[in-house]
């Protein structure tokens, strides 16, 4: 305990950060029906990965439909629950998994609000097929009358000088300028090497990431809910916010660092990359990166113009 900040080990009404150590299902069974706002996770993705064994695929459903069912209890009425994911892939062929799992969610009643397309630029390169560059985040809300709080949430419009041109309102500004609706593809950077949130966890999502859910679907001192923890991200973003975060986690590697990044957050002290920075650009990276030798002809100028015109190199002279 640092401050009045203690990080609890199983659901308390009146905690502010929950870290279960161990099956989320066990979590999931301690908590009352209707106690959370926001369930927002990120779940293995049945890919063999160091933390998760591989599983034929209807056993995976299974294992995702029952807790998926758990969250649906806990979620309060006019709650969502936000499935980040990915693609499953067996033999090189992708199957993406929120096509598998949407059956699920309609199954147990819940709504889809969104089907939000996470971009981001970097990411293994593939040689036989073309290389993914992102993920999806499906929002599911319980019930029709739901929370979701758009000026919390909203991005700077492209043109904030334009007018009315006609009609009664000609002449006066017609954006709303509290900003426009950030829509349903959001470019956000992944954590990867270089990036400032990046710890020994191979699949970390951002922070800036799920705080734009939880200032969306969420009111302050509201609780958030992740049953796969991993490295703590879903909590860090509601401790931010002032709101409540619980989750669970398997592997103690990754408990350790999900508790030490927590408590760096409650105390202000946690790197993480504002939501309001601006995408890097390429055109900062330095002469010597944006310079290709064997494009030696032209100068870095104009390989900057190829570069944004986005013209394939096959017809670049
Ligand atoms: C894709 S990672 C989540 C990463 C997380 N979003 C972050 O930003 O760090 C999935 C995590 O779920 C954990 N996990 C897998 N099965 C679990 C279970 N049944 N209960 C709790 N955690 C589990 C894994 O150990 C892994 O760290």
């Amino acid at each position: 305990m640092r401050n009045g900040f203690t990080i609890a080990s199983q659901f308390r009404t009146n905690a502010r950060a929950v870290v279960y150590e161990g099956d989320c299902r066990e979590m999931l069974r301690e908590i009352p029906d209707g106690a959370i706002q926001l369930v927002v996770t990120s779940p293995p993705y049945n890919l063999g990965k160091e933390y998760e064994k591989h599983l034929h695929l209807d056993d995976y459903i299974k294992q995702q439909r029952e807790v998926i069912s758990e969250c649906v209890r806990v979620l309060a009425d006019g709650g969502s629950i936000c499935w980040e994911v990915g693609n499953y892939v067996d033999d090189g062929a992708i199957i993406p998994l929120d096509a598998l799992l949407y059956p699920v969610f309609a199954g147990l009643g819940l709504k889809m609000r969104n089907r939000i397309v996470w971009h981001f630029e970097h990411g293994l390169h593939c040689s036989r097929r073309l290389s993914g560059r992102y993920e999806t985040i499906m929002w599911f809300t319980k019930g029709d009358n739901y929370f979701f709080e758009l000026d919390q949430i909203r991005v700077p419009q492209k043109y904030p000088g334009k007018k009315y041109f006609k009609g009664p309102k000609a002449g006066q500004y017609s954006c709303n300028p509290l900003g426009k609706n950030p829509g349903d593809v959001w470019v956000v950077p992944n954590v990867k090497s270089n990036h400032v949130e990046k710890t020994g966890h191979p699949c970390q999502y951002p922070v800036e990431l799920i705080e734009r859910l939880v200032l969306a679907l969420t009111r302050e001192g509201d609780w958030v809910l992740d049953p796969f923890l991993g490295t703590g991200t879903s909590v860090i973003a509601a401790l931010r916010h002032q709101r409540r975060g619980i989750g669970a986690e398997l592997i103690q590697k990754y408990i350790g660092i999900s508790k030490s990044r927590i408590e760096m957050a409650a105390h202000g002290e946690l790197p993480v990359r504002p939501m309001d920075r601006p995408i890097f650009d390429p055109k900062d990276a330095g002469r010597n990166l944006l310079n290709a030798p064997w494009l030696a002809k032209k100068g870095p100028v104009d390989q900057m113009a190829l570069l944004e015109k986005g013209t394939p190199y096959r017809t670049r002279k």
